[in-house]
């Protein structure tokens, strides 16, 4: 078996790691006894691009149980878990092309290993792989049933790919289950976010003023989290819609240009690029602290960071220090890139249980009906969302109501007015 990690003498933490979060991923659990039992991935090969955490490390075991060959490639240089990554070469027999801290062309060259082994389904986190197949592995292509894709950034790009014609196979978009962005964007990037800040910083949120660039699921997670922990938070966006939800959700909104001034923490949750650049650097107050947890590290500008430094240090493990030529100090966590998954584990098992439960479904669905969709972005079928959802009610041991047939009737006719 090829492989590609950092020590596999790590994989003993590793295997405890991967069985602590099995404890809280109970509907995977289910999925995977069921596919143990049905092999429905028998002569399958599955090529995956996600952050290499315990929590992936189950998803990988639940579609092997299911009969699938899997491999595994890290979706950021910096979140691989290396004693993860060891367990699951050396105890699962699922190789691993990871290693935390792998540099740029590292990180390409185990994307080109995992698309070696001619999958039929590519798992994508933020598009890295779906890309790379079909700019330099083209001639893979003819062999891929369909692809999943984990989070919005990828969700954005592969709509973008299939939007100009580009995308040879089909997506579906587990991001936007309800089942995964209400509760793994929210929930999820709002308490590893914090948890990433506060282990590399140890810095008290209480009486802190906060700004949280973006205000979507992620952003409006972030603040809320922040504002529980009492920290003055400020929202920053471009979308109106968004920015009155965050008013009216009782946050403070502004434009960043102006707001950054006053910031101990500034946290960038937007998908989008140049978010903190020269202009906003040379405004903060000394000490400021910055970091990302959108997908990529293009959110804080750091050429332009770096520009105007004059000295950097490291002064804790992932806090980065940048004395200004203007005598200030700030403070950059995880190199800019996602801080929940650098600094801390990434998101809790509770809630990836329900964002694997969907991958794991997305997989079944297109081995069984990949060959009828055509080649764009799809969303997970509804019914299947939903049966995550009363799954993951089960487990909680939480009963809800049912319509009784005469309110089935009334909710779906129209005749009944005042
Ligand atoms: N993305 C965010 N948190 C994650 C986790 N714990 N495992 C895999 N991908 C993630």
């Amino acid at each position: 078996m090829e492989y590609d990690i950092k020590d596999i003498e790590l994989n003993v933490q590793g295997k405890l790691k991967i069985e602590w979060a099995s404890r809280f991923m109970p509907v995977l659990g289910l999925i995977k006894k069921r596919f143990a039992r049905e092999k429905p991935f028998k002569g399958f090969r599955i090529s995956c691009c996600l952050h290499i955490t315990s929590e992936t490390a189950n998803l990988a075991i639940t579609l092997k149980s299911g009969g699938a060959e899997v491999q595994l490639c890290a979706s950021n240089p910096l979140s691989t878990q290396d004693d993860v990554a060891a367990s699951l070469v050396s105890d699962y027999g699922i190789s691993v092309f990871a290693i935390c801290g792998e540099d740029r062309d590292t990180y390409y060259k185990h994307i080109l290993q995992v698309l070696e082994n001619k999958p039929h389904i590519t798992i994508d986190d933020g598009a890295d792989l779906v890309s790379t197949l079909h700019t330099q592995k083209t001639e893979l292509l003819y062999n891929v049933i369909g692809g999943t894709e984990e989070t919005t950034t990828g969700v954005i790009r592969l709509k973008s790919m299939a939007q100009q014609g580009i995308l040879k196979y089909p997506i579906i978009a587990v991001n936007d289950s309800e089942t995964k962005f209400l509760f793994d964007n929210r929930y999820g990037t709002g308490q590893s976010t914090l948890d990433g800040i506060l282990r590399a910083t140890n810095v008290l949120f209480s009486g802190a003023t906060v700004i949280v660039a973006g205000y979507g699921w992620c952003g409006k997670g972030v603040a809320k989290k922040a504002q529980g922990l009492g920290a003055n938070v400020w929202v920053s966006e471009v979308n109106p819609i968004r920015a009155l939800e965050a008013k009216m959700d009782g946050f403070n909104v502004g434009p960043m240009g102006e707001i950054c001034t006053i910031a101990d923490v500034i946290i960038t949750v937007t998908g989008c690029e140049n978010v903190l650049n020269k202009k906003h650097f040379l405004k903060l107050k000394d000490g400021a602290i910055l970091c990302n947890s959108g997908h990529f590290d293009v959110e804080i500008n750091k050429k332009d960071l770096n520009a105007i430094t004059v000295k950097r240090r490291n002064i804790r493990p992932n806090c980065e220090e940048y004395q200004l030529k203007n005598g200030r100090r700030i403070y950059l966590l995880g190199d800019g890139r996602l801080v929940n998954l650098t600094a801390a584990e990434g998101h809790p098992a509770m809630v990836m249980d329900m964002s694997f439960a969907n991958q794991a479904l997305a997989v079944e669905y297109l081995i069984k009906h990949g060959k009828e969709l055509e080649n764009k972005v799809y969303r997970l079928p509804k019914d299947l969302d939903y049966r995550i959802a009363e799954l993951k009610l089960n487990t909680l041991g939480i009963k809800i109501d049912k319509l009784t047939p005469k309110q089935k009737r009334y909710i779906a006719s129209w005749q009944f007015g005042t």
